[in-house]
């Protein structure tokens, strides 16, 4: 299949490139379109046909769900009939917005987009792009992030063309997407609102509006309760450990293992801070790549994909990366690196 790439404006989208894809969409094809998060690859949540497509598309497990993306409350409403009192809430802060909340679902979802599940994870994004296209088009969509399987989520156009060049007929491309990491997967059937992915409404932001939050953190043998959480993801080719520590130690252990990796013809890339980037420079890695300031992990979450993925081009068989605190969009960074290092951290 040919695929069109084409440039779209970020804040006043152009109204034939819209048409163009809500057309696709309206006909059972994939679309894939900026979010605010990342993008997505796009499809009738409706037709049970069109969202196998995506599944195809990005060699995704089957019993992964889909989550589904509204552009209004009133088209929200055509998927769920019970809101309690926490999701209303939810929706009235954080909507529009990186937010995705689960809910009891109504039967016109077809059990392809939750694997079955009697539950929908449902969001309203906030990119313009977004937003008019589900508008035009008139029908709830079904968006993963529009990565292959198993790759780092893409936060650019041009990390959608590399991976789905091909394989579906239309890339809307703006440019970096503003979060950088994925939506918050909320889920509030139990007692306790518990948050089954961390993304960019913080823990600390949804505690503010709702009380205690529970982060759901499965031990070895556990299954956790958003089925894409027990796949490795945004896995790198090379190995990738995260390092925690004072800037010194770090800076240590990163010159030990550039010298050892360098020994043995291992190019050793580093994803670091700003402020350690001055003491690891001089250490010659094969790639530096700085994620931004410890003190803004918002700014981390913007470049982390992007250095990811960077890695894989240029080749990088060894990849240590500094981890960040765990506060505000820091949790979401972590549980990033982390996925992405198989879990493999050094505290030093
Ligand atoms: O920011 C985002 O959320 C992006 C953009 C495109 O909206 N989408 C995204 O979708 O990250 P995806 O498919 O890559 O991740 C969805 C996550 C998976 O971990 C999935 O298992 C979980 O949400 N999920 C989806 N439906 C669920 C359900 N009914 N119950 C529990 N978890 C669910
Ligand atoms: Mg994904």
């Amino acid at each position: 299949m040919q695929t069109k790439r084409a440039y779209i404006d970020g804040i006043c989208p152009e109204s034939e490139l819209i048409q163009e894809a809500a057309n696709w969409l309206r006909r059972g094809e994939l679309v894939a379109f900026p979010t605010e998060t990342v993008y997505g690859l796009g499809a009738n949540a409706l037709d049970a046909l069109a969202c196998a497509k995506i599944f195809a598309a990005k060699g995704r497990p089957q019993d992964n769900p889909l989550i589904v993306h509204v552009c209004s409350r009133a088209m929200a409403d055509t998927l769920v009939d019970v809101w309690t009192a926490e999701a209303e809430l939810c929706v009235q802060h954080f909507w529009p917005g990186p937010l995705t909340l689960i809910l009891k679902k109504r039967s016109v979802i077809p059990d392809v987009v939750t694997a079955g599940l009697p539950y929908l994870a449902l969001r309203m994004p906030s990119h313009p792009v977004a937003l008019r296209l589900i508008e035009e088009t008139g029908l709830p969509i079904a968006a993963p992030s529009a990565n292959k399987s198993g790759k780092p989520s893409p936060t650019r156009g041009s990390h959608v063309w590399r991976d789905m060049r091909g394989k579906i007929p239309l890339i809307l491309d703006a440019g970096a997407c503003p979060v950088g990491v994925e939506s918050t997967v909320l889920d509030l059937s139990g007692d306790v609102p518990m948050i089954l992915r961390p993304g960019g409404v913080s823990r600390e932001r949804l505690e503010d509006l709702l009380g205690e939050v529970r982060v759901d953190t499965p031990k070895e043998n556990q299954v956790p309760k958003a089925p894409g959480m027990k796949y490795r993801h945004y896995a790198p080719q090379g190995e990738m450990i995260v390092l925690v520590g004072p800037p010194e130690r770090i800076v240590q252990r990163i010159d030990q293992e550039i010298k050892r990796g360098h020994s043995r013809l291992k190019k050793v890339g580093i994803l670091c801070t700003l402020e350690s980037a001055p003491f690891l420079h001089p250490l010659l890695p094969d790639l530096l790549f700085v994620l931004g300031s410890k003190d803004r992990p918002e700014e981390v979450a913007g470049s982390l994909f992007e250095g990811l993925r960077l890695c894989d081009e240029r080749g990088m068989d060894l990849i240590l990366a500094e981890g960040i605190e765990e506060t505000g969009l820091g949790a979401a960074v972590m549980n990033r690196l982390l996925k992405a290092a198989g879990q493999r951290i050094e505290y030093i």
